[in-house]
C-alpha cells in the first residue's frame, strides 16, 4: 500500500502526459464536486472538450473556480496536464493568495503505456506526438517542481497508482 497524505483543504495539481489516468486517479479519490478538469471547462463553454481553441477561456474558467472553492476552503483538484510552469503558476499564486496549501501530484508513466492507453480511448485519441511532448515537459516539470513551494510533492509509478491510499488531514488553522 502506497499511502499520500493530503492536507484539506489543499489544492492539488495532477501533473501528467495524456493518457497517464490523471482522470482516473482524480475520480477514484476524490468527489466529483472536488475536480476541476480543464476538458470539462472547454466542454461547458463549447461543448466540445477537445477544442483548444476556446483554451483561454477554458482556464479563465478553471481558475475562477479554483479561487471560489478555496475561498470556502474546499479541497480542489486541478485535473489537467499541469506540465507547463504557465500553467501551474497562476494556480500556486491562487492557493497563496487564499492561504491555503499546494501539492503536486505526478502520475508517471511510461511513453508507452500513455501510447496504448489512448489508442484504445474512444471518443479522444491523442496523437503520438502529443504523448511524446508531454513527457518531455515533466522531465523538466520534475526538475522545477522541488523550488515551486509545494506543502507536498509526490510521484508516483504505475504500480504505486493501483496501491496508492489516500489520507486527509485536517490542520488546524491558527
Ligand atoms: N486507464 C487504464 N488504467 C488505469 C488508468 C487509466 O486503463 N490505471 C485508461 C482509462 O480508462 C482511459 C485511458 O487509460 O481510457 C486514459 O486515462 P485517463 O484517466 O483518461 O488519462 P488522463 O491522464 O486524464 O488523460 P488526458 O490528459 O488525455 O485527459
Ligand atoms: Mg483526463
Amino acid at each position: 500500500m502506497f499511502k499520500i497524505t493530503l492536507p484539506d483543504p489543499s489544492l492539488i495539481l495532477l501533473l501528467g502526459a495524456s493518457g497517464a489516468g490523471k482522470s482516473t486517479f482524480a475520480r477514484r479519490h476524490f468527489q466529483a464536486t472536488e475536480i476541476i478538469s480543464s476538458d470539462h471547462c472547454r466542454a461547458l463553454i463549447c461543448d466540445d472538450e477537445n477544442n483548444q481553441a476556446v483554451n483561454a477561456e477554458a482556464f479563465a474558467l478553471l481558475h475562477h473556480l479554483t479561487q471560489l472553492r478555496l475561498q470556502w476552503n474546499k479541497l480542489t483538484v486541478i485535473d489537467a496536464t499541469n506540465l507547463q510552469t504557465a500553467a501551474r503558476e497562476p494556480l500556486l499564486k491562487i492557493a497563496q493568495e487564499a492561504d491555503i496549501s499546494c501539492v503536486a501530484l505526478v502520475l508517471n508513466i511510461s511513453t508507452v503505456r500513455c501510447v496504448e492507453r489512448n489508442r484504445n480511448r474512444i471518443h479522444r485519441v491523442v496523437p503520438d506526438e502529443v504523448i511524446e511532448q508531454h513527457q518531455r515537459e515533466l522531465l523538466e516539470a520534475r526538475a522545477r517542481l522541488p523550488h515551486e513551494g509545494y506543502a507536498a510533492l509526490y510521484e508516483l509509478s504505475e504500480t504505486e497508482i493501483a496501491e496508492t491510499r489516500v489520507e486527509r488531514i485536517f490542520p488546524l488553522k491558527s
